[in-house]
């Protein structure tokens, strides 16, 4: 993959956010050498490989029609794990069931292993509750519903597979090519960050609407637009700085090194990716205490790239009241923050039409949970958990994607 080169970086102590890298050729042929001092910057096919074996790809899913989800499993790269973290319907029909079919069929035929798990099955919360995570459980007994929750799973399984590194794709994509892209576009970020704690985020090249007959690529996101405005001025609040740094608030597809996603508290429902910037900025930011657990990411750093993907995002639209929610729930977030200054909660407060906004769940970091327990729990008493095995031809006959910590 050619991409450009990010040329500034906004920093926010230990935290560096590189400016927009936009791909400039999806495969940039054998090419190996790294061109670092010319205007792009190539990573070889093998180093994307590399990170690749060592990638979980969760897909998160509620209610999404079969074939949109077999299109998502094509274009996930063989040599990543997948696991469908589910929230569908199991009455009047058990949709998770026909998910769970369509993933066995497709390892069948692809060779490959994967692991999925139904969101509100009692064993999934018993077994997080046993590893220490009672916070994720509601007032049913159950895992609580929102696709931050399914993240967390989805990040509990992934620190049990040995693989370093996790990411996201939404299982509402019509576009196999764009998904690959974003998974090739996640192993080039990773194999590029200049620090084991890396994540990489994806800016959607367009988003296609139909108007008047005619297909228009908008560039906006209506809601992204808002969470970026508002997370640049939390940074220029602090560094005085006004600034445009920050445009994938909103990313539900990115990835990030299992070091350091499971440091990171995670938030609920759709707050959970413009969470993880107000987290980073907490955490790593140097204006809290240090957590000296977190000496190392302090000296490393945090590496956060943006890229910007070629493929044109196409996905279900839920409706301007889901985008509101959305944006409502980004605000909520960073008003919310330890760091956020007056000044902007007012400004937060001014835009929510005078409204206090409420406070969203935040859970513990994926580290504190038992991770041998909650093998152990989900193994035995999780009914909707499959861990499907890759079969291979010689000796070795099959390939079990859970381990026991
Ligand atoms: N397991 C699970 N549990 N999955 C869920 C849940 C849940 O409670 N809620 C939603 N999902 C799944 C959906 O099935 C879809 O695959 C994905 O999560 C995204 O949900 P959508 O409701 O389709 O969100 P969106 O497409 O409007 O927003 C996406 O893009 C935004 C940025 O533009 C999401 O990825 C957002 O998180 C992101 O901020």
């Amino acid at each position: 993959m050619r991409l450009e080169y990010p040329y500034r970086t906004e920093r926010f102590g230990a935290v560096r956010i590189h400016e927009l890298q936009r791909v400039i050729e999806i495969d940039c042929g054998t090419q190996t050498y790294d061109d670092q001092l010319g205007p792009s910057r190539i990573v070889s096919r093998d180093a994307i490989r590399d990170v690749e074996r060592d990638l979980v790809v969760v897909v998160p899913c509620m209610n999404e029609p079969r074939r949109v989800i077999e299109g998502v499993l094509s274009g996930i790269p063989h040599d990543c794990l997948i696991i469908l973290v589910s929230n569908s319907d199991r009455q009047p029909v058990d949709r998770y069931d026909l998910e769970v079919g369509a993933l066995e069929q497709f390892c069948r035929l692809a060779d490959r292993a994967a692991l999925s798990v139904h969101q509100r099955d009692p064993g999934l919360a018993a077994a997080i509750k046993a590893a220490g995570m009672p916070e994720l459980i509601d007032d049913d007994g159950l895992v609580h519903n929102g696709k931050g929750e399914a993240m967390l799973v989805g990040m509990a399984l992934a620190a049990m597979t040995g693989r370093r590194y996790v990411g996201y794709v939404d299982a509402d994509n019509y576009v196999p090519g764009a998904v690959h892209e974003y998974c090739k576009v996640y192993a080039a970020g990773l194999a590029m960050a200049d620090s084991p704690y890396s994540m990489v985020r994806i800016s959607w090249h367009s988003k296609p609407k139909v108007r008047d007959s005619k297909l228009f690529f908008s560039r906006r996101g209506r809601s992204s637009e808002i969470t970026n405005d508002f997370l640049n001025r939390l940074l220029a609040e602090y560094s005085g700085f006004g600034t445009e740094a920050v445009v994938t608030g909103n990313a539900g597809e990115h990835a990030l090194s299992l070091e350091l996603g499971v440091r990171m508290r995670m938030a609920g429902g759709f707050a959970v990716e413009p969470f993880q910037y107000v987290e980073l900025f907490e955490r790593f930011g140097g204006l809290l205490a240090p957590d000296a657990a977190n000496t190392d990411v302090m000296t490393s750093g945090v590496s956060v790239l943006q890229i910007e993907s070629r493929n044109p995002h196409f996905h279900d639209n839920k409706g301007d009241e889901h985008v509101v929610s959305m944006r409502t729930q980004a605000l909520n977030v960073i008003y919310h923050s330890q760091i956020c200054p007056p000044a902007l909660k007012s400004e937060i407060v001014d835009f929510l039409g005078g409204h206090s906004p409420p406070a969203e769940r935040i859970y513990p970091p994926v580290a504190s949970l038992a991770l041998d327990r909650l093998y152990d729990g989900i193994t035995a008493e999780a009914e909707s958990f499959h861990q499907i095995v890759q079969r291979l031809p010689a000796r070795v006959r099959t390939v079990t994607p859970l381990q026991r910590a």
